[in-house]
Parts: C-alpha cells; sequence; structure tokens
C-alpha cells in the first residue's frame, strides 16, 4: 500500500483536521510528519469541537493507530495538556497514539528565544505563533537539537542544561534576562518544572523507531494518512520566505519527515478553503482590507485556532494554488467553506498577479514586491444556504459553476467538498461522478 498524503495548499487553517477526522475511516494509521504546536487542527462532531495540535487527528477512532513522526516538533508540555483534554473525553491516546523517537523537543528557553527575535524584528516581525518552532528546528538543523528520544538516556538533564545555557546567552546578547520573561504567562522556572513533570506524564505513550513501524505497516498493507500542518505557502524553501514556518509543509516532507521513499506516496488530497486567509504578517496577493474581507472574518470565524488572533481574508488566489498543486502533486482537491461564501452575490477570484506592468500565473520571486495587483475576476455567486446539502446533485448551479470553473484552472478533480465545521457536513464526489 502507498501512503496518501493530506496538506494544506494555502497559508494554513484551511481545514484539515477535519477532512482528515472525515477520512479516518478509510485509512489504518495516521502520520504527522512536520510542524509542532504551531499547528490547531479543529474537529466537530456529535455536538462537540476539539483542537489539536501536535496529535494527529485520527485520535478520535480509538481502532487507528496515530502516530508523531521524527518531522514533527514536541513541546512535551502543550502535548501533556493536549492528552489531558483528550482524557477528559474518554480518549485513551496511550492506546493509539505513537511517538518517534527521532522527534525533535521543544524546550522552554526554544519559545524565549522565539519571543526575544520576534520582539528584536519590531515591524518586521513573522506574526510566529510563539511555540519556538523556528528555534527548535534551527537548533536541529545545526545538529544541537535533543530529541525525544533523549529523554530517556541517564545524562539527559545536564544535555538539557546545556542546550538551555546556549539558549540563555544568545537571550542575555539581546539584552533580555531569561528569569525575567515569561511563557504563557508563567515565568521560565515554573514552565520549566511543568515541562519536565510533563515528560513523567508522557511515559505511557510508546516512543518508537516510527520510520520502521511506517515502513513495515506498508509491507503489510497497511492503510496510511499523511496529515500536514500549516500550509504549502508556509513552506520554509517555496513560501513567502520570511514569512513562512520553519518545516516542510509540502509532500516532499512527507518522505523526510516519515521516513519513506518517493516511491511509496499515493494519493495527494490538496486542501484550499473556498477564499483564502493567512494568519501572520507577509504577503498576501488577494487580501481584502475593505468590508468584503471583514464579512468573510465573521461568516468563517476567521479567529486563529492556537493564538485566537484575528486571521487576514481574501479572495481564493489561482496562482498561488496553481503553484501548490505543482509542488505537491495534487491528485486530488477539497474546499472547504463554502458556506462562507452563501450570502455574496458575487465571488471574487483572483486570477493573475500583475508587477510593474507584467502578468504572473505563479507566486514568483518578485511577488514579494510592493506594487503587486491582483487581477480579480467575478463570478456569479449562489447566493443561498448550502450548509444542509448532503447531495452534490442538490447544489445550486452557481455552486456547480464555481467548482467547474476551479476544476477546469488546475484541471483537476474536487472530490471532496465541505459545507460547515461538522463531520457531517461534508460530500465525497465519488458517487455522482
Ligand atoms: P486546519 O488547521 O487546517 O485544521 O484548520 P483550522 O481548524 O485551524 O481552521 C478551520 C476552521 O474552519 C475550524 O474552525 C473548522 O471548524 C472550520 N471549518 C472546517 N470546515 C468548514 C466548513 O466547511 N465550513 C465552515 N463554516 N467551517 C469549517
Ligand atoms: P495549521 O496546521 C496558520 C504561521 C504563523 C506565522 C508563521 C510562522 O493550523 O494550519 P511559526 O510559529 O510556525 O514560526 O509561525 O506561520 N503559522 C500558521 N498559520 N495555520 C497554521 O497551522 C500555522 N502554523 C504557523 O502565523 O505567520
Ligand atoms: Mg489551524
Amino acid at each position: 500500500m502507498k501512503v496518501d498524503v493530506l496538506l494544506g495548499l494555502q497559508w494554513g487553517d484551511e481545514g484539515k483536521g477535519k477532512i482528515t477526522d472525515v477520512l479516518t475511516p478509510e485509512y489504518d494509521i495516521i502520520a504527522r510528519f512536520q510542524g509542532g504546536p504551531n499547528a490547531g487542527h479543529t474537529l466537530e462532531f456529535d455536538g462537540g469541537k476539539h483542537v489539536l495540535h501536535t496529535i494527529p487527528s485520527g485520535i478520535f477512532h480509538p481502532d487507528k493507530i496515530n502516530v508523531i513522526g521524527n518531522g514533527v516538533i514536541i513541546d512535551p508540555y502543550i502535548l501533556s495538556v493536549e492528552i489531558k483534554k483528550l482524557r477528559a473525553k474518554n480518549v485513551a491516546p496511550e492506546k493509539n497514539l505513537l511517538i518517534s523517537k527521532r522527534a525533535h523537543l521543544i524546550i522552554p528557553t526554544h519559545r524565549l528565544l522565539d519571543f526575544v527575535y520576534e520582539t528584536t524584528k519590531g515591524a518586521s516581525k513573522i506574526g510566529s505563533t510563539l511555540k519556538g518552532i523556528g528555534p527548535s528546528y534551527t537548533d536541529k538543523v545545526s545538529r544541537s537539537g535533543l530529541r525525544m528520544g533523549n529523554t530517556s538516556m541517564p545524562d539527559f538533564k545536564n544535555q538539557y542544561n546545556v542546550l538551555k545555557e546556549s539558549h540563555n546567552r544568545i537571550i542575555r546578547s539581546y539584552g533580555f534576562v531569561p528569569e525575567e520573561l515569561s511563557i504563557d504567562g508563567m515565568p521560565l522556572a515554573e514552565y520549566e518544572k511543568l515541562w519536565f513533570e510533563s515528560l513523567i506524564y508522557l511515559k505511557d505513550i510508546p516512543l518508537i523507531d516510527s520510520e520502521l513501524f511506517i515502513n513495515e505497516s506498508i509491507l503489510k498493507g497497511k492503510k496510511i494518512l499523511a496529515e500536514g500542518a500549516q500550509g504549502s505557502m508556509l513552506d520554509i524553501d517555496f513560501g513567502t520566505y520570511p514569512f513562512v514556518t520553519s518545516s516542510n509543509t509540502i509532500t516532499a516532507g512527507v518522505c523526510s519527515g516519515l521516513g519513506i521513499s518517493p516511491d511509496k506516496v499515493g494519493k495527494v488530497f490538496g486542501v484550499f478553503k473556498a477564499y483564502c486567509t493567512r494568519v501572520g504578517s507577509g504577503p498576501f496577493p488577494s487580501e481584502l482590507l475593505d468590508e468584503n474581507g471583514d464579512k468573510l472574518r465573521i461568516k468563517g470565524n476567521e479567529f486563529g485556532s492556537t493564538t485566537g488572533r484575528p486571521r487576514r481574508c481574501g479572495w481564493i488566489d489561482i496562482p498561488a494554488l496553481k503553484y501548490s498543486i505543482m509542488l505537491n502533486g495534487v491528485t486530488d482537491l477539497v474546499m472547504m467553506k463554502a458556506d462562507v461564501l452563501d450570502e455574496l452575490t458575487e465571488i471574487g477570484v483572483c486570477t493573475q498577479y500583475k508587477i510593474q506592468g507584467n502578468l504572473f500565473d505563479f507566486p514568483l520571486f518578485e511577488t514579494l514586491s510592493k506594487d503587486m495587483e491582483p487581477q480579480v475576476a467575478m463570478l456569479k455567486g449562489w447566493n443561498q444556504p448550502i450548509s444542509d446539502f448532503t447531495a452534490w446533485t442538490e447544489l445550486p448551479d452557481a455552486f456547480k459553476d464555481y467548482i467547474s470553473y476551479l476544476e477546469s484552472s488546475f484541471n483537476l478533480p474536487v472530490s471532496v467538498i465541505s459545507l460547515g465545521p461538522g463531520r457531517t457536513q461534508t460530500i465525497i464526489r465519488k458517487k455522482d461522478r
């Protein structure tokens, strides 16, 4: 069996968590391959709402295994809070969650460094989630990081102190005093205490060589879904650098983040919103700074699942999507949140970018230039509520025309359509094709 992939094609928050949960019954294993607690994946079913950060979105299905792969970075405190919340909902992660020994740790001073770097950047800050993502991946690449497997070594505390002290030296060199800074409202010492207690709390979650587990499972014919975090436009190589996250969020990241060879990749589900959002700083070509943007934010409840920050909103961006589809080898498109556009008589679509009089079909390096204008075409809206529809045939013609427009722009099928946050508000279009 191959490993199918599900990932975001825009700037994150496309609805990956919801769709992973919806598709989980078709799989045996759900695995995260990159990112960390910067992610916030929302699932809604049976009247409840759940937000996952480090744990794959298959966790609510007790018969499915969930793997946190080697490419993920873990803050044990944040993970333990997540696990406590799941246990309060009668989920037993010790039975169906596995963690890679090679997954890197986010230690408390990584979070302080994130804060120090962001504060020092001033107006040019990335708008990071302040979860320590950049500093932890930096230590991984500079070969000074610590991994989950290190936590059971007898001299782990010493390894920790060496890394912590190296961070503190940097923090002091920026003019800050580590002991005077806080993390989530707690002084460093208090967060550190909880962090170490969390390592003990996590002891009943098995630490494994996940690359062996995944490859053995492939050989046994198990069906695996790799769940992405963030989105392709936040990819460290191809996103709107430097306003990106610090991992490869694209399909290529699945190979390094789970330890599988490229020929093992099967279907690639590319998830996108029927419009577009971004949280944090950086270029957003189709951003709407007018009342249409406000309408999308309010109707779409576009406030961050991890930080609560208002998300920037705009029209769907065809050049950015084409680029993401190319980078990821998308085979199936998944369109989310179309219901948010219900009240609009006209829907905008960014078809190209104009830079210094020239038109561009892709977000090239020059896209970062400030005088870029999006070229917007207006399509007819369906202008009626669609959240309660359960079959493709029931959907209004203007909605079907919107889907056809996108399918012909990308030359790919839109296989899954989400019409509301709930698990059941999903149309899987196998049957009507
Ligand atoms: P993720 O990070 O990609 O998993 O997405 P988030 O969970 O951060 O953000 C998506 C938000 O949209 C969540 O609040 C979901 O509950 C919600 N959502 C998902 N699909 C739909 C949909 O089709 N319609 C509406 N209105 N909301 C949706
Ligand atoms: P999910 O998985 C949306 C953004 C941050 C910031 C930039 C860098 O829920 O889609 P980082 O903390 O990674 O150093 O922040 O990336 N960002 C996200 N935006 N959804 C996410 O995850 C994000 N994870 C990071 O807002 O602009
Ligand atoms: Mg999110």
